[in-house]
């Protein structure tokens, strides 16, 4: 249902007062506009009392109450009145009586239907009109929507944007207002006086502003890409396939092709989870969003779910983007459908629920490496498109992760017999390895060695201890409770 038909059904249905918490008052005023074909409009706001809703003149410099005064008698059509600005003004109890008049005027009396819309920056509901009152939140323009607001910029100007990059733009001003809308286009037509390709960067950056305003997720910046990853090959042929989409997802969408939803990491510490979070990104070219469910949780009833609700709405605002929930196992480990800690259970069907049913571009990165306790229902197929385990790195694998961290220090020779090095590698982790080659090249450093060689770093070896062996227990039980499910091997064997 459209922001149209869902507003006059509720008219209809003789909603009384309609609270429409927005900052778009001009975008409101259109829809309003549309829907009153009946009805006759009046206005009033908080500055200059009544005003023409054509003109915005001053009609009459009345105070609000003398305003509503003038509605309370018989009316002989039916009326909007648009009242703006008046959370301030709202917590009046003659205010508050003269609406609750008005309201039930309407319920009750054939011949009166006053409806007052109540738009405002602030969202102000005084507990005696709470039954009285429905909040109308204004949705996002949709893809076609925007396309109108771009042909409409572009014709004011007097400038052409080609159709490919309306499409692009499209895409990527999804989840601003229009009113945002056009203060971007604005912003890049002031700059160059067109609008072009590279503004899809202002979007992004425009983007980075509305999340950080949220303090809930965090934007990360970061190197790495997938070339900084060693081994994984399923894991990385699987994501370089969904990157095609990503990155042309205008075309794939109109080729019928479902966006992709998100895969699950699960695995060893220090295996590199994280780095292919980050490196997903890259690939996809979006913006990495870190997601930590425990600052979600909150102290008073329902506001840890607002709080997700709040998130999950800002990082769609941000989509196409990577979505990267760590440690997904803390923040949902109990939850179940039956019971279990009551928060983390409603927060976990709320987040399945998005999962299963969202059609916004985010791609959602889970990383955990204890699954033990996550609840079943999140592992099952439909939620994920692929869910990964990552083992300590085999033979084939520590070879490459050993040259690409000594490559990326620049420290590579080919005299460095990697063949020796697997042997004593059996069992490190990714991150084992990089501190191992760090340790070396510091020695280098410190001792003037002219370049490294292998029995640099089998010394070194020789001094270290792979996490696994501390983690021993908790690597064994991860592994049977893998085994059970039907998870992906990120390594090709
Ligand atoms: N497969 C790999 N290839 C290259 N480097 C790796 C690999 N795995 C781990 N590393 C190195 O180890 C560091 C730590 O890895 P990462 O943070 O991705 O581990 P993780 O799997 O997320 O571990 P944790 O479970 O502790 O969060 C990386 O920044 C990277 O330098
Ligand atoms: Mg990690």
């Amino acid at each position: 249902m459209n922001a149209l038909d869902k507003l006059s059904s509720y008219i209809e249905a003789l909603r009384p007062i309609l609270y429409i918490p927005t900052f778009d008052f001009h975008s409101f005023d259109n829809i309003i506009k549309e829907l009153s074909s009946k009805s006759k409009i009046y206005e009033f706001n908080e500055g200059l009392g009544y005003v023409s809703f054509k003109t915005k003149n001053q009609e009459t410099a009345y105070s609000l109450e003398e305003f509503l005064n003038l509605f309370l008698s018989e009316q002989a059509e039916p009326v909007f009145l648009v009242l703006k600005d008046i959370h301030n003004l709202i917590d009046n109890h003659k205010i508050i009586s003269l609406l609750k008049s008005i309201a039930l005027k309407t319920i009750y009396e054939d011949d009166y239907q006053v409806t007052i819309f109540i738009v405002s920056t602030k969202l102000n509901i005084p507990t005696e009109l709470e039954k009285l009152i429905t909040i109308y939140d204004t949705p996002l323009p949709d893809r076609a929507k925007i396309i109108d607001t771009i042909n409409d910029f572009s014709q004011s100007m007097d400038i052409t944007i080609d159709t490919h990059l309306i499409n692009e733009l499209a895409l990527s001003l999804k989840g601003f207002s229009e009113f945002e809308i056009i203060q971007i286009l604005n912003l890049a037509y002031q700059k160059s006086g067109t609008v072009e390709k590279k503004d899809t960067q202002l979007i992004l950056q425009e983007k980075e502003q509305i999340i950080k305003k949220s303090g809930m997720i965090e934007i990360l910046n970061f190197k790495e890409s997938i070339d900084d990853i060693g081994g994984l090959d399923n894991l990385k042929e699987w994501l370089d396939k969904k990157s095609k989409i990503f990155n042309n997802l205008e075309r794939a969408i109109e080729f019928g092709v479902e966006t992709p939803n998100g895969m699950l990491i699960v695995g060893m510490p220090g295996c590199g989870k994280s780095l292919t979070a980050k490196a997903t990104a890259r690939l996809f070219t979006v913006p990495l969003l870190r997601l930590d469910i425990g600052k979600l949780l909150g102290k008073y009833v329902g506001e840890s779910e607002e709080n997700m609700r709040r998130a999950i709405g800002m990082a769609e605002a941000v989509s196409p983007c990577v979505l990267w929930i760590d440690e997904i196992e803390k923040a949902f480990a109990g939850a179940t459908a039956s019971g279990g800690n009551e928060v983390t259970t409603r927060l976990f069907g709320y987040f399945l629920t998005w999962m299963q049913e969202k059609t916004s571009s985010v791609f959602v990165v889970a990383t955990s490496n204890d699954i033990s306790n996550l609840p079943a229902e999140f592992l099952r197929k439909g939620r994920f498109d692929e869910i990964f385990f990552v083992d300590l790195p085999n033979d084939e694998e520590r070879k490459n992760i050993i040259e690409l961290h000594l490559k990326k220090r620049k420290k590579w020779n080919k005299n460095i017999d990697t063949i020796k090095l697997l042997k004593e590698t059996m069992g490190y982790s990714g991150a084992d390895i990089e501190a191992v080659i760090k340790d070396v090249i510091e020695k280098a450093f410190i001792n003037e060695w002219k370049e490294i060689r292998t029995e640099n770093i089998l010394d070194e070896l020789a001094d270290t201890k792979p996490m696994s062996v501390s983690l021993k227990e908790k690597i064994e039980s991860l592994k049977s409770t893998l085994d059970k499910l039907d998870v992906k091997n990120a390594s090709k064997e």
